[in-house]
């Protein structure tokens, strides 16, 4: 039910989408008494009067000095290779000096190839953004069209408060998109293809909410946290995975580490210093791009001396800038205790190994005394078996 609502919905945006674009593009670029010409190229201004004979003269900005422009037997001007200079508003007379005719004039380039590049934030929706490669100089407009598989065009969706982007929605996985983003002018038209399937697209927003805190009696650890980008869908089949850059405000090199997680705990930060961290997203499965880096977090890791000073200038956690005493005390006790611990289990494997040197050294101090003993027996055995091979003869 919601999804024929929702398929209805978008036939009709489709519907309302091509409305505009056959409006747009029906719309002709000759607005009325406006000319258009191509720097360095010749316009030819028509005057359009009936009787030919009836054009008396050509006049620039009310002025009849047109020095750069030449009269044709049928009453027309020719300004031959326009430049910015010869921009205006031309008008041609009759012989009593009546208006025939007003002109404007606006000399410009025909539009270059587009650049343009498409990304997908999430697996739903991409958009194309573009710029033009010739400032022109003259109104434009584009024309965003795409074909799925080679089907027949539809409209790639531009939202005039977003200039110079469009947005395919409900796009597809796995599916080839040609893109064609046309750049026209009143000169003319020039267009660039750009095909893909969605997944090479895809590249998340930076990671949102990025705090770093130091940890209590930990000087050389930061915690890090940060949430998934708002815009990327939560949904299990489409997870991201991060990586944390960072670095002292000492160093120019950055460490960087990935993770699945929304946390991680820098265990290698200097002591005392400064550090700044950032963390970027990107499909868990490799798919497309790295997001750009999220907003920087800064602290500095706990220093003993002074356990309440704390920087995080992202994170707003005021609590964790003043460890409570109640907090405190365990942590001392526990400290102690394991300090205990350590010393015990120390203790009993020094003992261990002590023991173990003793029975090892029993050990071998039997087997030779054995082999010392094993040889004596070896000999006579020998001495026995010798005397057993030899003939008789010999031993009688
Ligand atoms: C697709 O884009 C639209 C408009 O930007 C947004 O409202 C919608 O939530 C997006 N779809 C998904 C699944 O994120
Ligand atoms: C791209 O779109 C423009 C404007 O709709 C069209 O004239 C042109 O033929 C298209 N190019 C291709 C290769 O489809």
């Amino acid at each position: 039910m919601s999804s024929s609502a929702s398929c209805l919905s978008r036939v009709f945006c489709l519907l309302a989408v091509t409305v505009v674009s056959v409006s747009l593009s029906s719309h002709t670029w000759e607005e009325e008494g406006v000319v258009y010409g191509r720097i360095g190229e010749t316009v030819t201004l028509k005057c359009n009067s009936r009787n030919d004979s009836s054009v008396a003269e050509w006049r620039f900005n009310g002025s009849p000095d047109v020095s750069w422009g030449y009269f044709t037997n049928v009453g027309d001007l020719d300004l031959p290779s326009v430049g910015h200079s010869v921009m205006g508003n031309y008008t041609c007379h009759g012989h009593s000096g009546e208006l025939l005719r007003s002109l404007l004039l606006k000399v410009g380039y025909l539009p270059g190839m587009p650049s343009v590049t498409c990304r997908a934030s999430d697996y739903h929706n991409f958009s194309c953004y573009w710029k033009p490669a010739v400032d022109t100089l003259l109104p434009t407009r584009y024309i965003t069209s795409y074909r799925v598989d080679r089907n027949s065009p539809e409209i790639c969706l531009q939202d005039p408060t977003h200039p110079n982007m469009c947005s395919v929605r409900h796009s597809k996985l796995w599916t080839s998109y040609q893109m064609n983003i046309t750049e026209e002018n009143p000169l003319g038209s020039n267009f660039r293809i750009l095909e893909f399937n969605v997944q090479s697209i895809v590249k998340p927003d930076p990671p949102e909410i990025m705090s770093a805190e130091p940890i209590p009696y930990a000087p050389r650890r930061l915690l890090v946290t940060w949430a998934y980008p708002s815009t990327w869908p939560q949904e299990p089949h489409f997870q991201l995975k991060f990586r944390l850059q960072y670095r002292s405000v000492l160093h120019m090199s950055w460490s960087v580490v990935e993770t699945a997680n929304l946390s991680d705990v820098i265990t290698d930060a200097f002591v005392g210093t400064e550090h700044i961290l950032q963390v970027s997203a990107r499909d868990f499965l490799d798919a497309g791009n790295w997001s750009e880096w999220s907003v920087e977090a800064r602290a500095t890791p706990w220093i003993s001396k002074e356990p309440s000073v704390s920087v995080s200038e992202v994170s707003n956690k005021t609590t964790t800038e003043e460890p409570e005493p109640q907090v405190k005390e365990p942590f001392v006790q526990n400290d102690s205790v394991e300090k205990v611990i350590i010393l015990i289990s120390l203790g009993i494997f020094g003992f261990v190994v002590l023991v173990l040197f003793l029975i090892f050294g029993a050990l071998i101090w039997v087997r030779v005394g054995r082999t010392v003993k094993d040889s004596g027996i070896k000999a006579n055995f020998l001495s026995a078996i010798h005397m057993k091979t030899l003939p008789k003869s010999q031993i009688l």
